[in-house]
C-alpha cells in the first residue's frame, strides 16, 4: 500500500509521529509538508523531538489569507498526487493543510483517510470547523478519536467508512511522557510544581480581537500564581500590532515565552496547577495528564473533558477566567474516553482493511 501523508501545521506533527512509525513497519509512506508552519520552533523541533521522518516534499506555502494559502497548496498537491499516484492520502485534523490535502485527493478520485474525523464545535465562524466538515464529507475512511465523533458523523448521515480508532495524541503523550525531565524544565523557567498556570492563545477568534485579547491579559495578570504563556507567532504579531505587548511584558504575573517544544510542553503541563488555553489538542493533553483546564472559548470539540468535569468553558470574559482558574479542582474520575494509547496501530489496521486488497501480490 502506498500512502501519501500530508502535514503542515504544529498539531499535525504531534498526531503524525506515531502513525508514521506504525505505518512504515509494513507500508510505503511518502510524507509531504505543506510549509504552513515554517518557524523552527513551530515545525523542525517537532520533527527532531518526535522522531518524525524528514518530509519527502516541502511545499513551503508559508502564511497568507485562507484562500491564497489553501489555493496554493491545492494546486501543488494536485500535481504531486497525480505524479505519485498513491492508494490513499492521509490527512490530519482541521487546518488549511487538511482541507487542501483532502480536496486535492478527492478531486483526483484518490481515497482520503481523515485522522481525527467527526469532531464538531458547531461554530461555523471557526475556519477549523469549515475545514473539518468539508474534509469529512470528501473522505472515504473516517478515523474517529471518540464515540462523540462517530455520533456527530452519523447525525450528518456519514456511516460508511467510519472507524473508532482512539486518539493519536494519547499515543504520542504516552510514548514520550517517560522521557520528559520536568525538574530541568521547571528550573529553567524558575517555576515550582503546582505553583503556576500554563497558557496558550492562538485561535483567530481570541487572538485577532483586541478586546478579547486584552481581557485575557487582564485575567492572567490578576491570578495569584504566575502564568507561563507560550506565545504563538500569530498572537505575538497581533499583540505588537494592537499595542498590547507592554501590557504583557509589564505584568509581574505573566511570563511570556516563545512557542514551546513538545517535551517542554509536556513537562510544564504535567506540573501546572492548571491549563488556560484556546487550543483544541491541549485541552485533551491536560486530561491525559490529569491537569484541570480552563478553555478560553464558548464551545469545544472535546465535550467529554467538560462532561467529566476536567474542563471549563469560559470564553474570554475576564471575571469568568479568574473565577474558573482560582477554583480548579481535580474530579475523581478520569476514564479512558480517548482510547488505549494505540490509535496509530488501529489506524494502520483500518487502512489495511479498506485498501489492503489494492496491493499487488
Ligand atoms: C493553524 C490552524 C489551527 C491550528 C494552529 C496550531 C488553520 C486555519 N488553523 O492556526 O487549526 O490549531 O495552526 O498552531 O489552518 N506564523 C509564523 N510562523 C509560523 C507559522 C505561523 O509566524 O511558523 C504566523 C504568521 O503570522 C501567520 C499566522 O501565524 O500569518 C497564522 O498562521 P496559520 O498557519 O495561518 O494559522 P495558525 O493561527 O497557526
Amino acid at each position: 500500500m502506498k500512502v501519501v501523508s500530508v502535514v503542515g501545521a504544529r498539531p499535525q506533527f504531534v498526531k503524525a509521529a506515531p502513525v508514521c512509525r506504525a505505518l512504515r513497519e509494513h507500508h510505503d509512506e511518502v510524507l509531504v509538508h505543506s510549509g504552513q508552519h515554517y518557524d523552527y520552533d513551530m515545525s523542525e523541533v517537532f520533527f527532531e523531538q518526535l522522531g518524525i521522518p524528514r518530509p519527502d516534499y516541502n511545499l513551503a506555502v508559508g502564511s497568507g489569507g485562507h484562500g491564497r494559502q489553501t489555493g496554493e497548496m491545492l494546486g501543488m498537491l494536485e500535481e504531486l498526487f497525480s505524479e505519485l499516484d498513491p492508494d490513499v492520502v492521509l490527512v490530519y485534523g482541521d487546518t488549511n493543510t487538511t482541507l487542501a490535502g483532502g480536496l486535492a485527493a478527492a478531486k483526483l478520485h484518490i481515497p482520503v483517510a481523515h485522522v481525527e474525523a467527526g469532531l464538531r464545535s458547531y461554530n461555523r465562524s471557526m475556519p477549523e470547523e469549515i475545514n473539518r466538515v468539508v474534509v469529512d464529507h470528501v473522505s472515504d475512511l473516517l478515523l474517529c478519536p471518540t464515540r462523540t465523533a462517530v455520533a456527530n458523523l452519523q447525525a450528518e448521515g456519514v456511516v460508511d467508512g467510519v472507524e473508532l480508532v482512539g486518539d493519536v495524541m494519547l499515543d504520542t503523550a504516552r510514548f514520550f511522557a517517560e522521557h520528559v525531565d520536568a525538574g530541568a524544565t521547571l528550573a529553567q523557567h524558575g517555576l515550582e510544581a503546582g505553583g503556576y498556570y500554563l497558557a496558550t492563545v492562538h485561535r483567530a477568534a481570541t487572538s485577532d480581537d483586541a478586546g478579547r485579547l486584552s481581557a485575557v491579559i487582564r485575567a492572567f495578570d490578576r491570578l495569584a500564581e504566575p502564568v507561563l504563556w507560550a506565545v504563538h507567532p500569530r498572537t505575538k504579531k497581533n499583540l505588537a500590532e494592537m499595542g498590547l505587548l507592554d501590557a504583557v511584558e509589564g505584568s509581574d504575573n505573566i511570563r511570556a515565552v516563545p512557542p514551546l517544544a513538545y517535551m517542554d510542553t509536556v513537562a510544564l503541563l504535567r506540573s501546572a496547577r492548571g491549563l488556560l488555553t484556546d487550543s483544541g489538542g491541549m485541552q485533551k493533553e491536560a486530561y491525559f495528564f490529569g491537569i484541570p483546564c480552563v478553555t478560553l472559548r464558548e464551545e469545544t470539540e472535546w465535550t467529554e473533558t467538560v462532561e467529566l468535569g476536567w474542563n471549563r468553558l469560559v470564553g474570554t470574559d475576564e471575571e469568568a477566567i479568574v473565577a474558573a482558574a482560582t477554583s480548579l479542582e481535580r474530579p475523581p474520575m478520569r476514564p479512558d474516553v480517548y482510547g488505549d494509547g494505540h490509535a496509530a496501530e488501529a489506524i494502520v489496521r483500518a487502512l489495511d482493511k479498506r485498501y489492503g486488497d489494492r496491493v499487488a501480490p
